[in-house]
């Protein structure tokens, strides 16, 4: 029996889907312990098929594996149903069929009921967080309150769910109907009953004693609710060791691998030290207006040109997020970000602690790469992220590489592209269990440093 966690290092969409789908062929049951449809992970098929997961976790299309959404996350049943299952581009379109005897809901999981984006709407406007406005932090919040809806309060006479939505509308001043949300999100779970079966985590993973398990973490210890860039955070316990209480019955954690991408980026609001450019420089793009990249750019950007990295990254890695369209904004590699990460999830004994370096590819063609090593003015990341905006990152510049795309053999990778994970191996002071080097499941290197890992 082996239990794996796989958490991100940075601030999101490092790309752990992807590394999710790999690694679920070794596992029997894959469990998404928090977050909700915030999260936005694509795998994309080796016939070039891409499943988006947004409360499900991210290995669906492996049909004979059971796939948990556990009591950590916060569910919207309407989104859930009609968009990520059978919405225009959900499961279905691409030919994943979720079923009961593989989708497990959690019946601790709490909803998010329809008005709880329009009360974090409001907040919004006096916080500038710059959320994805799904009502993620409403429902943590109201769980946290006591008044938060679960799964289970529309299996029984409902007198639990009425009251507290009679709660919420006096204390946000709504008009609520709590008969007619009742009805609706009954009627919805039930429809949601033919793809998943809503279970007791505790007493399945007991049933399931002995079985190997993966666990999805959805954003990244940067966006974690105590170690991320408070107040720049999403509301869940991203961390490893939010597993514990947001998958309820698993057994021990064995293994760590955190994801990290070739560079950074950042979607919504808050610090970001080795941002290439600043948030304003993209405000006007989104996913379906993406910035175009010239000739021009690529010239710029070859030369060192910040901004004009930032697009050349934004451009060919297509960072634009999966959940809202947003452009993300894009940096350069942030190595104490990384080390900060590590230490908060593993202190500084990493013997169970691997990491996944993904997207090398979208840097080919840069004849040289910065790689913050150490913060100017604190040495280490600090905890008061106000300091975060004034640390004066302090950069290594390593050479570029070129046509690392689809590589799949680590000896086959061109040597500075090597020099660069050897590079972050030493500075991490962990394996490389994995370089990605396109979207494709095939587009990836195993077991890579050091050789006998
Ligand atoms: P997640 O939120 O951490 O699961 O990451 P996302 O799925 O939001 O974002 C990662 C994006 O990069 C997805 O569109 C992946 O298909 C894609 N991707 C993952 N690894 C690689 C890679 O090595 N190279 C390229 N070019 N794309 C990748
Ligand atoms: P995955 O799992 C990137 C960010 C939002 C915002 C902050 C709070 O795909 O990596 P929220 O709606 O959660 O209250 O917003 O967190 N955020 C993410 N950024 N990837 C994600 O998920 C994110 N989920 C939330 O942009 O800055
Ligand atoms: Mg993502």
């Amino acid at each position: 029996m082996t239990v794996t966690a796989i958490f991100g290092m940075h601030w999101g969409d490092e790309g752990k889907g992807k590394i999710v789908d790999i690694l679920a062929e070794k596992y029997d049951i894959i469990v998404r312990y928090n977050g909700g449809d915030n999260a936005g992970h694509t795998v994309v098929t080796d016939e070039e098929i891409q499943v988006a997961s947004h409360n499900i976790p991210s290995s669906i299309r492996h049909d004979r594996k059971v796939h948990v959404i556990g009591n950590g996350e916060v569910v919207n049943l309407n989104n859930l149903l009609y968009s990520e299952i059978e919405g225009k581009e959900g499961l279905l379109s691409v030919g994943v069929f979720p079923s009961p005897e593989r989708l497990v809901l959690s019946d601790r999981a709490h909803l998010i009921l329809p008005y709880y984006s329009k009360v974090e709407e409001r907040k919004e406007l006096s916080r500038g967080i710059g959320t994805t406005r799904r009502g993620i932090g409403v429902a943590y919040m109201l769980k946290a309150d006591r008044t938060g809806i679960r799964v289970l309060d529309l299996l029984d006479d409902g007198a639990r769910f009425i009251q507290n939505v009679r709660i919420h509308a006096d204390e946000f001043g709504l008009e609520l109907d709590p008969e007619q949300l009742l009805e609706e999100q009954r009627a919805l779970l039930k429809k949601l009953q033919s793809y998943l079966s809503v279970q007791d985590t505790v007493e399945f993973f007991r049933k399931n004693v002995g079985a190997n398990v993966l666990l999805e973490g959805a954003q990244a210890v940067l966006l974690d609710l105590d170690a991320g860039t408070y107040p720049y955070v999403t509301s869940s316990s991203t961390v490893p060791g939010g597993s514990y209480t947001g998958a309820l019955g698993i057994p021990p954690i064995d293994n760590f691998i955190g994801v990290m991408k070739a560079y950074v980026t950042r979607v919504g609001a808050g610090p970001f030290p080795t941002e290439l450019g600043t948030a304003a420089d993209i405000e006007n793009v989104s996913k379906d207006n993406p910035e175009v990249l010239t000739e021009k750019d690529i010239e710029r950007a070859v030369k060192g040109d910040s901004l004009a990295v930032g697009k050349f990254i934004r451009a060919k890695g297509k960072e634009y997020g999966a959940s809202t369209g947003r452009p993300r904004r894009a940096g350069w590699q942030d190595l104490v970000v990384a080390q900060y990460a590590l230490n908060v999830v593993g202190g500084p004994q990493r013997f169970r602690y691997s990491v996944a370096v993904t997207k090398l590819d979208i840097l080919d063609g840069l004849p040289e790469i910065k790689v913050c090593t150490r913060y100017g003015k604190t040495g280490h990341f600090p905890s008061n992220t106000n300091l975060l905006y004034d640390v004066d990152p302090q950069f290594e510049t390593l050479p570029g590489w070129n046509n690392t795309s689809g590589v799949t053999d680590y000896k086959k990778l061109d040597g500075n592209a090597k020099a660069y994970i050897e590079f972050i191996h030493r500075y991490l002071d962990v394996p490389v269990s994995t370089v990605s080097t396109g979207p494709k499941r095939g587009d990836t290197i195993q077991q890579v440093l050091p050789d006998v890992y």
